[in-house]
C-alpha cells in the first residue's frame, strides 16, 4: 500500500496527496480540478485571461468537489470584478501569480479562501510571506508557461530549500519540470511540502487543452524547449517583460525566436495566420506550453490515475533513498 503522505502543505490545504494542479489558462477547467481533488490532491482552476461566464461554468463543471482557482496577477488587475464572481463560489484556495499581489491579498483571505502565490525568486517569496500567503509556490525556470526571463531565473533544486528556510513555517509547494513520482519524492526531500504541477496534467483526459496538443506533449523531448515571449507578441498577450513562457519549439518558434522585433513589425499579417492555427489545435504554429518534465510523460491519462501514480512512484522512490 502506498505511504500516507502527511506534509506542512497537505495539513494547511486539508487534503490527502501533496499534489497542486496548477491554474493552467484554457486547461486546468472545472472538470480536471474536480479529478484532481477527487484523487486527494487540490485542483486549481486556471482563468487566464477569460471572464466571468468562463469562470461561472468551469465552477459548474467541478460540481460539489471543493477546487481552487489561480488568476494571472496583472491581468486580473485590469478586470478585477472576476475575483468577486470567484470567491462567490467560495473557492478552497485562490492562486496569484505574476504581478503585485498587494491588491488582492487581503479580500482573498477575508473571504475564507487560501491564499497561494507562485514566486520565482527568493526575494518574491518573502514578499509572499509578508503579505500573508498561507502557501507559497517556488517555481524554478524548468516550469512550462510563464515564469521568469532566462536571465532572473533560478533553477528548482538550490531555490526551493532556500524558500523553505526564509519562510518556515509557511508551506512551499516545488513548481517546474515535475511529472513522475521522483520529481515529487525529490522535492519533498528539499524540504516542499509537496508539488505543483502543470505540464503532466496537460496531458490528462480531462484538460480542456487541444488533442493535438497532448499527442504533442507525449511525443516531445525537453530538449525541444524554448522559453519565449513570441507566442505572447502573436496573441497580444501583453506580458511584463521580467516574465517568458517556456514551450515546445515548433516551426513558428524556429522562425522567431530571437527576432522578437521583427515578430512585432510583421503582426498585422501574423495575428490572423497565429489565430486561424490556434482554431485549428496547428501544433507547428500554435503554442504548446510545456516544462521540462515533458520526457516523462508518456501517454495520456485519465487525472486520478495520473495523482495515484505518482504518489506510488514517490512512494518507491522514496523507499529507495538509503
Ligand atoms: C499550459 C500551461 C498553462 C499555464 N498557465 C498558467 C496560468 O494561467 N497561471 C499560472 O499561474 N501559471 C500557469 N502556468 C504555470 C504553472 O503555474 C506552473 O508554474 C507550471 O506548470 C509548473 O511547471 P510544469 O509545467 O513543468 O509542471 C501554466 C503552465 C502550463 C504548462
Amino acid at each position: 500500500m502506498t505511504r500516507r503522505f502527511r506534509t506542512t502543505l497537505t495539513e494547511r490545504l486539508g487534503i490527502e496527496a501533496p499534489i497542486i494542479l496548477a491554474p493552467m489558462g484554457n486547461a486546468s477547467g472545472g472538470a480536471l480540478a474536480a479529478a484532481v481533488g477527487r484523487a486527494g490532491g487540490l485542483g486549481l482552476i486556471g482563468v487566464g485571461y477569460n471572464k466571468e461566464p468562463w469562470i461561472e461554468r468551469e465552477f459548474d463543471a467541478a460540481g460539489n468537489t471543493p477546487v481552487g482557482i489561480g488568476f494571472i496577477t496583472w491581468d486580473l488587475a485590469r478586470a478585477p470584478a472576476r475575483l468577486d464572481v470567484a470567491l462567490a463560489r467560495r473557492p478552497k484556495a485562490v492562486m496569484l501569480s505574476f504581478g503585485d499581489a498587494s491588491p488582492f491579498a487581503g479580500r482573498i483571505k477575508q473571504s475564507g479562501a487560501l491564499l497561494i502565490m507562485q514566486v520565482q525568486s527568493l526575494t518574491g517569496a518573502k514578499q509572499a510571506a509578508a503579505l500573508g500567503a498561507d502557501v507559497i509556490v517556488a517555481q524554478g525556470i524548468e516550469a512550462g508557461g510563464h515564469g521568469a526571463t532566462p536571465s532572473d531565473g533560478r533553477g528548482l533544486m538550490p531555490l526551493v530549500p532556500a524558500v523553505v528556510d526564509a519562510v518556515r513555517p509557511i508551506p512551499v509547494a516545488a513548481a517546474g519540470g515535475i511529472a513522475d513520482g521522483r520529481g515529487l519524492a525529490a522535492a519533498l526531500v528539499l524540504g516542499a511540502g509537496g508539488a505543483l504541477i502543470g505540464t503532466r496534467f496537460y496531458a490528462a483526459a480531462e484538460c480542456l487543452g487541444h488533442a493535438n496538443a497532448k499527442r504533442r506533449l507525449v511525443e516531445a523531448s525537453a530538449d525541444e524547449t524554448v522559453r519565449t515571449r513570441i507566442f505572447d507578441i502573436a496573441r497580444s498577450a501583453e506580458w511584463p517583460l521580467e516574465y517568458t513562457g517556456r514551450a515546445l519549439v515548433n516551426d513558428f518558434a524556429r522562425r522567431w525566436h530571437g527576432r522578437e522585433p521583427e515578430l512585432e513589425s510583421a503582426i498585422e499579417a501574423e495575428k490572423p495566420r497565429y489565430t486561424a492555427a490556434l482554431a485549428a489545435g496547428d501544433t507547428d504554429t500554435m503554442v504548446v506550453w510545456a516544462g521540462q518534465g515533458v520526457d516523462l510523460i508518456r501517454e495520456v491519462l485519465p487525472a486520478e490515475e495520473i495523482v495515484s501514480r505518482l504518489l506510488a512512484e514517490a512512494d518507491q522512490a522514496l523507499s529507495g533513498v538509503t
